[in-house]
């Protein structure tokens, strides 16, 4: 079957308590481990494995990796094989190098953003278990998000040059990883460029996202909750938390969800994101935002362009 869904997001982050406890009070996450070098793991309620998030000290914000889990370990070699072929490079890393992890493919994407493929993580299971489950657990912290939903990337686009990442990753996860496109940005003379793609392996709306920007980085990491009553409730902690709130809960026109962005101690924007917005399936067929009504697909109630949103980001 080959990629099933996001396995987790490695984040650089300033000051790792203050992070801890924004994922923790904020989202929701636990935390279930801390190795020697001060990198914090932690997990949503509703995840099974060990881990969707690394917290690593470092000096400034941005992402490591991120990392998708495939179905079944012997598929690594096979994608090995086929983006070797594409003529990426690629790089097998032992089992334990991340840990209760087995071994990962490493590689680039063609916009130089590192990603992690892997079958094997530690699992622990979830506060409600498998045999007559509560339908959520007791002593939710803040958001109480269920899970890692997706992440965006930012993508360098450049007309001028000819330079466009974002094609070149969403020809790459098309091409290798079978991702399927649901939805795409065109812009300039005739829709030629194509600016922004939202990409699917799960029967969501995307499970990645790429935007051309000025130079690459990470726009931001996103985690599910259930309904546009929970990301009320979501945006109410962060005001009592003095979160700083980018944009306040609406709804996309892109993919439908219901959103909020804000950010985390150290500048890495978050979002909380509900609604499966609408079936995904590989024969859907792709919905195109053309450059005039670009604002509607970002924010759809006010189309108004937000230009931290575009232009801030780690
Ligand atoms: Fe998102």
């Amino acid at each position: 079957m080959g990629v099933m869904r996001i396995g987790h997001v490695s984040l650089k982050v300033m000051d790792v308590a203050a992070a801890l406890h924004h994922y923790q009070n904020v989202l929701g996450m636990k935390k279930t481990m801390e190795d020697q070098d001060g990198n914090v793991y932690l997990k949503c309620w509703d995840e099974w494995d060990k881990y969707s998030l690394i917290l690593t000290p470092s000096d400034q914000a941005g992402l490591n990796h991120v990392a998708y889990k495939v179905e079944r370990d012997e598929e690594l070699d096979a994608l090995r094989a086929r983006i070797e072929a594409y003529g990426i490079g690629t790089e097998m890393v032992a089992a334990g190098t991340l840990p209760d992890t087995g071994r990962m493919l490493r590689f680039h994407l063609p916009s130089g953003h590192e990603m992690l493929l892997y079958a094997k993580k530690e699992y622990v299971g979830t506060e409600v278990g498998t045999v007559n489950p509560d339908p959520w657990p007791d002593g939710l912290k803040g958001a109480g998000a269920h899970w890692l939903d997706h992440c965006l990337l930012m993508c360098e686009l450049n007309p001028e040059t000819g330079v466009n990442k974002v094609a070149e990753n969403t020809e790459f996860m098309k091409s290798c990883l079978d991702f399927f496109l649901g939805e795409q940005v065109l812009v300039g003379p005739g829709g030629a460029i194509q600016a922004a793609t939202w990409m699917s392996r799960t029967t969501t709306p995307h499970d990645i996202a790429f935007v051309g920007g000025s130079r690459n980085g990470l726009h931001h990491i996103a985690f599910f909750l259930d309904s546009w009553h929970d990301v009320l409730k979501a945006a109410d902690v962060m005001a009592k938390n003095k979160v700083r709130i980018e944009v306040a809960p609406t709804r996309h026109g892109i993919t439908r969800g219901e959103t909020i962005y804000f950010f985390d101690p150290s500048g890495n924007r978050n979002e909380t994101f509900a609604g499966l917005g609408y079936l995904a399936q590989p024969d859907r067929p792709v919905t195109t935002w053309s450059e005039d009504n670009l604002w509607n697909g970002i924010f759809f109630h006010t189309g108004e362009a937000v230009p931290s949103f575009t232009e801030v980001y780690t």
